[in-house]
């Protein structure tokens, strides 16, 4: 029989992303973990209805936000068999939505929670504009539910200072280009996380890599990734 030890160490990177942000921090940290020597699996979660970024209206916008406020659920296409693999560790990566994971993740729980989670070491990734503590406490009772081990977290927030970010975010989403408009534009240059944020998002994975191809899941709960640059 194979034992984990004997093959290379396995990483499972499944996530959903609508406007690019937690894909962006995804691949970084992918682009960090090629550095080490290990088999990386990537899944994006599929809506079944496509959604479209920009929303495009602030009424459809505040109907999106009213809806994921009551913690909505978007039903996704089915997870590639590759999934439901043995993994050493499981990352899993997706936006807040008014203080909650996202509706592809939550329909994920529901459909796949078990199967997938059960008995896996799993560390969450949270995209966010800033304000993600519910959304981690209610996805790490999620998570232990199903029966993972929640092996740390890493949280990304928008550099923007308030009140900026809020409504920055928002005209973003209702496809008003905040950064174009002179009203604001001084004061919000860029929708999302930057350059740097990316940077460190790619030295997260190596961290991750070296760790994982050295000593398994066992110790990534020692990584420090509460930094300044992640979460300004
Ligand atoms: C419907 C909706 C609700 C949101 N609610 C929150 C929120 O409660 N807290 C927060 O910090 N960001 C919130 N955001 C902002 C996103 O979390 C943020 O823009 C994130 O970087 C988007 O990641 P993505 O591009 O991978 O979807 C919300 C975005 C959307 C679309």
């Amino acid at each position: 029989m194979e034992h984990r030890q004997d093959r290379k160490r396995k990483i499972l990177l499944i996530y959903f992303s609508f406007s690019s942000q937690t894909n962006n921090l995804v691949q970084a940290i992918v682009n960090g973990l090629e550095e080490s020597d290990i088999e990386i699996v990537l899944e994006r979660l599929v809506p079944v209805k496509p959604l479209h970024f920009p929303i495009g209206t602030i009424s459809g916008t505040l109907w999106l936000m009213l809806l994921t406020s009551c913690r909505y659920r978007l039903p996704i296409k089915p997870l590639s068999r590759r999934c439901f693999e043995d993994y050493d560790l499981i990352v899993l990566a997706g936006p807040t939505w008014s203080y909650n994971p996202s509706g592809p993740v939550l329909s994920l729980f529901d459909r796949d929670g078990e199967r997938l989670f059960r008995g896996e070491h799993v560390l969450p990734l949270i995209s966010c504009r800033g304000y993600w503590r519910m959304h981690w406490w209610g996805l790490r009772r999620l998570l232990k539910k199903c029966g993972a081990v929640v092996v740390n977290l890493i949280v990304f927030s928008h550099p923007n200072p308030e009140p900026w970010r809020t409504i920055g975010v928002f005209l973003k989403l209702a496809g008003k280009n905040p950064e174009r408009r002179p009203w604001i534009a001084k004061m919000y240059h860029k929708y999302g996380h930057t350059r740097e944020q990316l940077d460190e998002a790619r030295r997260f994975g190596q961290m991750i890599g070296r760790e994982l191809a050295q000593h398994g899941a066992r110790n990534i709960k020692s990584l420090d990734f509460n930094t300044k640059l992640a979460r300004p």
